[in-house]
């Protein structure tokens, strides 16, 4: 199986990336770090252990990493996730332990131990944790297979600020360390995460699996939808985080190209927004492969039927 590290702040849709990734036996989870972003870090790696426990799988290793972005204060969006950031199902309180160990020093740790190229990245939050190990330990870079992250958006605007998208906006320090790190980086970028539409049909089809993971999924994607619903006038959310996993599974639900991408880290204005040279005018270095389509039934499809194994 593919190794590889979740690095995540959940939120709702956080949770069904991770429950995707769980549930897929051509992956092997070696830890999932929790950072700040949708809430406030002792809710998201709470959040992070509820959803291993409702998988079934507590021997899952769960680390805390960054209270705060690199250099902005923390912005929250309770907004859209609610207070818990995991608003909709009642799930319990986690019985499994928190690792120890930091997040950043697991991330750096098990790169420098794994052999070169064996690590798959998966940011599903602001980019807090992936810069700080690569500032702590700049030999992990070439040592990376790939990040593949959710974040930015150029085509279709911002979602928390009119040009930024919400994990780049946290943290645009810390994504502009990412970006010009020379890593493999695959994005899921607005432009393909706004094609994913949790319409009432699939998420029925998520409670129609009759299981504590459907009913739960069912009832997390009905209360993470109600907000974008409203604010875009479309039949269901968009329901990004997942992306990320599902492009590890299937690449060909995803069509996008390698292009120049840079984020924007000093106009108040257009903080955190991601310029995506997606016609080639610049000559500036194409450092990402930058999606913009899916295969929206095959993704919905893919993620009942691995769910449905849980
Ligand atoms: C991203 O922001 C968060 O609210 C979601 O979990 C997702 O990672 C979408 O902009
Ligand atoms: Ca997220």
């Amino acid at each position: 199986p593919r190794k590889i590290i979740i690095d995540t702040d959940p939120g709702q849709d956080d949770a069904v990336a991770i429950l995707l990734a769980l549930a897929s036996p051509e992956l092997e989870i070696l830890g999932i770090t929790a950072v700040a972003g949708n809430v406030p870090l002792k809710l998201t790696e709470k959040n992070a252990r509820k959803i291993c426990e409702l998988a079934g799988k507590p021997e899952t290793k769960v680390f805390a990493g960054a209270v705060r972005p690199l250099v902005r204060e923390l912005e929250t969006a309770e907004h859209v996730h609610g207070q818990s950031g995991l608003n909709g199902p009642q799930l319990p309180d986690p019985t499994m332990k928190l690792q120890e160990q930091h997040a950043v020093d697991f991330i750096v740790e098990t790169l420098m131990r794994e052999e070169s190229g064996a690590v798959t990245l998966c940011p599903l939050g602001p980019l807090t944790n992936i810069a700080l190990a690569l500032i702590r330990e700049p030999q992990i870079a070439p040592r990376i297979r790939e990040i593949v992250l959710m974040g930015g958006g150029f085509f279709e605007g911002g979602n928390i600020t009119p040009t930024a998208e919400f994990n780049i906006y946290v943290d645009p320090h810390a994504a502009d360390i990412v970006l010009k790190s020379g890593i493999p980086i695959v994005m899921m970028p607005l432009d393909v995460t706004h094609k994913a539409l949790t319409t009432a049909k699939r998420v029925a089809a998520f409670r129609e699996l009759g299981t504590r993971v459907g009913v739960a999924t069912a009832e997390m994607l009905e209360f993470f939808e109600r907000f974008d619903e409203e604010k875009y006038g479309t039949d269901g959310g968009p329901l990004h985080d997942p992306c990320v996993i599902a492009y590890l599974l299937k690449p060909e639900f995803f069509k996008g190209r390698r292009c120049n991408v840079t984020v924007e880290t000093s106009s108040e204005l257009t903080m955190g927004m991601t310029v995506a040279d997606w016609w080639g005018v610049t000559k500036r270095e194409k450092n990402v492969t930058y999606m913009r389509d899916i295969d929206h039934e095959g993704f919905f499809a893919l993620l009942v039927e691995r769910l449905g194994r849980l």
